[in-house]
């Protein structure tokens, strides 16, 4: 599933760039441009990492 279209992000790219370090959105906008085209893609990717935090 994406998650940031725009950027061609999908689950499993979020998830190994959370476990490489990139643990919020604004890490993530930082050195993927995740949300940096649209926006739409911020609530979902705020979804995805509460996720992870409270399973990894
Ligand atoms: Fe992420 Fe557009 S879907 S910036």
């Amino acid at each position: 599933m994406w998650v940031c279209l725009c950027e061609q992000i999908n689950d499993q790219a979020l998830t190994v760039s959370y476990v490489q370090g990139l643990k919020t959105v604004k890490q993530l906008k930082q050195a993927k441009q995740l949300g940096s085209t649209c926006g739409k893609c911020i609530r979902l990717a705020k979804q995805k990492l509460a996720q992870l935090d409270s399973s990894l």
